[in-house]
């Protein structure tokens, strides 16, 4: 199981590190664009943190992202407006992160190194799994 973290987390790394290359011109007034990239940023200072063994770091940001602020209240409701019946499904995505994030949270506090490790990849994946349904539907909402 820990081979497939480590595939997962070098994956991650070099996913995260091209992330923002692609940013610029695609702040599209979704409100999303923003906070992803705070989230990204996060995401990797909390590798770092796993790295330099510092859980305290992790927990933090871990708490961070499971309470980010998120979109200004009009955006989010435009596009949940706009989303429709998938407004339901966006949420239970946004649920899931938040969860992951206190879940790897709790393993930070502890700390435990592989339930660190699995709750990071577990977050990972939750993000992406929004981005595979909505990240481009949600850009060509707002183009
Ligand atoms: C509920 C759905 C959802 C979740 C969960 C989600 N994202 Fe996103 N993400 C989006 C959408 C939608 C976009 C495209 C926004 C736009 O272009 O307006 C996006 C775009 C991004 C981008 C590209 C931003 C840009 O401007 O190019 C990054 C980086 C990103 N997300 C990181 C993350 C990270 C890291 C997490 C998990 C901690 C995460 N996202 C969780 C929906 C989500």
């Amino acid at each position: 199981m820990l081979k497939n973290i480590k595939y997962t987390l070098a994956f991650l790394l070099l996913a995260m590190n091209a992330a923002p290359a692609h940013s610029e011109g695609v702040i599209s007034g979704s409100g999303y664009s923003e906070t992803m990239l705070d989230m990204v940023n996060n995401m990797q200072n909390i590798l770092f943190g796993i790295m330099v063994e510092d859980y305290n770091q992790v927990a933090n940001i871990a708490e961070d992202i499971a309470y980010h602020p998120g979109p200004a209240l009009e955006k989010r409701l435009a596009l949940l407006d706009k989303l429709e019946m998938e407004a339901m499904t966006f949420k239970l995505h946004e649920d899931r992160v938040r969860q992951n994030a206190l879940t790897l949270m709790k393993a930070a506090e502890r700390p435990n190194r592989v339930e660190v490790l699995e709750s990071f990849a577990d977050l990972a994946t939750s993000c992406t799994e929004c981005h595979i349904t909505y990240r481009e539907k949600v850009r060509s909402l707002h183009r």
